[in-house]
């Protein structure tokens, strides 16, 4: 009999005690925000705050949810994709209000002003990018879009979450003045991923090798063939599709 008086296997109760779990854990940020908004308690410049926590937790998300893929490489635990999809919402769901807080509460609608930083400050020019390329990941995250779309074309279309998560690393790197360590740090998770993904490129990586060995950097004969080994059966399911699967919807 399981935790759960024998009514759900495995994947019953990771459904449904993972679900609330996740929504719990990923709101919790926003519902400390808005009770220390509500006391009165974000310090002597509450804009500032606001626009830092929400741009932290939307950034920490994205990345987040992209680690769940080399997670289930590394333990052979797979997130249930619907959570998945809960964490990448509440990625865009913090993005969103982050940009909300500039355009009204920082900038008071000035379109003027807001369209004169999208094009003449860098850091947002990038972190604008990033937030719009969440939005049609955020729109055709639902099962009906995954089937409207196709497959292939939405995997292809829900890659771009790689790119906005680097646009938003950049950003935060643009801005930050003097003490570059938080910045590197998320750079450093995202270079880490974006190379685990590229690993499952065909020919990503051994292209370059290939290249290094015809310009003499690593002499030929030190190159040796690989043996052909077959893959086990546990090392077959585990290759492949997982890190090819898109992050703001569902991928199966
Ligand atoms: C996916 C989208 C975005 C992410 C993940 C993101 C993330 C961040 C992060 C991590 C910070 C620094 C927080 C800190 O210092 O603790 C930040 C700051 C900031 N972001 Fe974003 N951002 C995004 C989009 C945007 C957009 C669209 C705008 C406005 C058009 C924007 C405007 C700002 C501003 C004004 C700051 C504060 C800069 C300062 O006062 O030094 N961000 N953002």
């Amino acid at each position: 009999m399981n935790a759960l008086g024998g009514r759900f296997g495995r994947g019953e109760q990771e459904r449904w005690l993972l679900k609330p779990a996740v929504f719990l854990l990923a709101s919790t940020p926003a519902t400390l925000l808005i009770r220390d908004a509500l006391e009165g308690r974000l310090g002597a410049n509450p804009i500032e705050a606001l626009t830092f926590a929400t741009g932290d937790w939307a950034l920490r998300l994205l990345l987040i949810t992209l680690a769940l893929s080399p997670l289930r490489e590394v333990s052979g635990w797979s997130f249930p994709p619907r959570a998945r999809r809960m964490l990448g919402l509440f990625a865009l769901f913090y993005a969103l209000v982050h940009f909300l807080v500039y355009l009204v509460l920082d900038q008071f609608f000035a379109l003027d002003d807001i369209v004169e930083d999208i094009l003449k400050r860098p850091y947002i020019t990038v972190g604008f990018t990033a937030f719009v390329l969440l939005i049609p990941l955020g729109l055709t995250s639902t099962r009906r879009m995954v089937r409207r779309l196709g497959g292939k074309r939405w995997k292809r279309l829900h890659r771009l979450v790689y790119v906005s998560a680097g646009a938003a690393v950049l950003h935060y790197l643009w801005l930050v003045k003097l003490d570059w360590r938080e910045p590197l740090v998320y750079g450093a998770v995202w270079a880490l991923l974006m190379a685990v993904r590229l690993r499952r490129v065909p020919g990503f990586f051994s292209a370059r090798r290939a290249k290094r060995g015809r310009t003499g950097t690593v002499p030929a004969r030190a190159r040796r063939p690989r043996p052909l080994r077959p893959r086990s059966a546990g090392a077959t399911a585990r290759s492949g599709p997982a890190l090819h699967r898109p992050v703001l919807g569902e991928s199966e």
